[in-house]
């Protein structure tokens, strides 16, 4: 990782956006199989409930795992992803939905840094997406950006894992065996770098046909940290629970929902509900 310095430049913007996009197209083809025990209802209720009538803005929105059953609740949704190939099975799976659905659209973007000219009541990143942002300014960009596309009234949703509680942070180097069989073996190796927060993770797959690489490198980020992004972009917590059924957000919660509006016009903040010790 980058250590800490003047901002990137537009160059090492770029580059970081296809390394990620490079990752992604290269998981793209597991992802589907890969995610099949998530289940994303809960979600898609949650999310539906805070869009209301209006459409959505997903960030890293994938191949659609979580914007397909929030469309079938009646919500537009649109996503950024920095990956063809994950966007193209969105695409494919979105030609299969029946006419008069809500639509589930994507294009190439950057989640760190857009402009779409429109305003919406709910922009959300889930499933920790927020951290395959790797450097602290793109991710306080994400809050900018995800704040300029807000109605007045609009939310926007951060759910991630807490990274300590969650595994994330706890060990400098891990190896877990994920699945193993006579014919195949699946493990990851992780290298935390806690001075930057970073993590870097390599799956292995060895089997009948060979073998596969699949890396995937984390900017973690405590929840007070992402309370302070949105500080810095005119946001502020309006509630964060420990899941999408809204259960407390406690000091044993390994994920959160966290769910950031508009600072007061006259910057007064009221005290965010759904946390206790
Ligand atoms: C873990 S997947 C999550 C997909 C989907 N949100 C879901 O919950 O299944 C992360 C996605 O974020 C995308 N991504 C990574 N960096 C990005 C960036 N800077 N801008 C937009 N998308 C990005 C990847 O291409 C990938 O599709």
């Amino acid at each position: 990782s980058r250590p800490p310095g003047p901002p990137s430049t537009t160059g090492e913007i770029m580059k970081d956006l296809h390394q990620q996009a490079a990752r992604w197209d290269q998981w793209a083809p597991y992802y589907d199989e890969d995610t099949r025990n998530q289940d994303p209802s809960r979600a898609a209720a949650g999310l539906s409930d805070l869009a209301g009538d209006g459409a959505a803005l997903e960030l890293g929105i994938g191949t659609g795992r979580v914007a397909f059953p929030l469309a079938e609740w009646g919500t537009a949704v649109f996503g950024l992803d920095a990956s063809q190939e994950m966007i193209r099975r969105l695409e494919e799976r979105q030609e299969k939905i029946p006419e008069g659905r809500s639509p589930v659209q994507a294009r190439i973007g950057d989640m760190a840094r857009f402009d779409l000219g429109t305003h919406y009541p709910l922009v959300y990143v889930i499933a920790s997406t927020f951290f395959l942002l790797t450097k602290q300014e793109d991710q306080v960009s994400c809050f900018r950006s995800a704040a300029r596309h807000l109605t007045p009234e609009g939310r926007f949703v951060v759910e991630a894992a807490v990274p300590h509680a969650s595994g994330m942070a706890s060990e400098r180097q891990q190896m877990i065996v994920r699945e193993m069989s006579e014919e195949h073996l699946k493990w990851s190796a992780f290298v935390h770098d806690p001075v930057h927060q970073i993590v870097r993770a390599q799956e292995v797959r060895v089997g009948p046909e060979g073998y596969r690489l699949l890396p995937n490198v984390m900017r973690y980020a405590y929840p007070a940290e992402l309370d302070l992004m949105a500080q810095l972009a005119g946001l502020r917590l309006e509630r964060r629970t420990a899941d999408w059924e809204g259960s407390p957000f406690t000091a044993t919660s390994t994920h959160h929902v966290s769910v950031y509006s508009h600072q007061a016009a006259d910057n007064e903040t009221s005290p965010p509900t759904g946390a206790s010790a």
